[in-house]
């Protein structure tokens, strides 16, 4: 499973990067508004610290300014993903991006035939949010899993991302049913290293060995 972080504070994402386990990054306007800093920015400093896809998401709601912001932003880093939202406008922008061969990620995906749109238009990802739909009593992780079916039936290469991650049991659900990549706050990949029982044996190993040798 590919792990990517959600966040625009780069101070996580260099701290996260040595982990040796963020293979990219995902920002959203109210992630980039929180640093108090331009997009460009942010999204130019991200692609100096990690080596993979960075998705930087448009503003516009209408094809034509998608696809100007989609130029500019393109124009930052080769790893940069233009990230777009699933309405009739941005299903055509992600169509005619990836006639252009640029990477395109379809966020804001709640069923599975929005899902199905985007892999038509040949998004490079969809990003189905799970912990959205669990907060509105619908299964996100049940998304994750029909998405999963229904590449599979039709052989779309569309990775499946799996977006709004809120906690560990979600990874691993996500992981269960079949989502391409995770992304998730710096928080939760944190928490993904945590059990008790692994501080536990790790005091006694060291206890134990330092009693040995008194
Ligand atoms: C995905 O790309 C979004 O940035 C993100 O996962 C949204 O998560 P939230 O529902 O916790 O805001």
């Amino acid at each position: 499973m590919i792990f990517f972080l959600d966040t625009g504070i780069v101070e996580e994402i260099r701290t996260a990067s040595e982990w040796g386990i963020v293979d990219g990054v995902t920002t959203n306007p109210s992630l980039i508004a929180k640093t108090g800093r331009t997009q460009k920015d942010v999204i130019k400093e991200i692609t100096s610290i990690i080596d993979g896809p960075i998705s930087a998401e448009v503003l516009s709601v209408d094809v034509k300014g998608m696809l100007r912001e989609a130029e500019d932003l393109a124009t930052i880093h080769p790893n940069v993903v233009i990230k777009l939202p699933l309405t009739e406008a941005g299903i055509s922008a992600c169509k005619i991006l990836a006639k252009q061969e640029i990477k395109t990620n379809v966020t804001l995906c709640f069923s599975p035939v929005q899902a199905l749109l985007a892999a038509k238009a040949q998004a490079t990802y969809i990003s189905p949010f799970v912990g959205r739909l669990d907060d509105v009593s619908q299964d996100g992780v049940g998304l994750i899993r029909e998405i999963r079916t229904i590449f599979d039936n039709y052989g779309f290469e569309t990775q499946i991302l799996a977006a709004s991650i809120r906690h560990p049991m979600h990874v691993r659900d996500c992981a269960l049913a079949g989502a391409d990549v995770g992304t998730m706050p710096f928080s939760v990949m944190k928490a993904l290293y945590r059990h008790p029982l692994t501080d536990k044996g790790l005091a006694q190993f060291l206890d134990d060995f330092n009693k040995s040798k008194k």
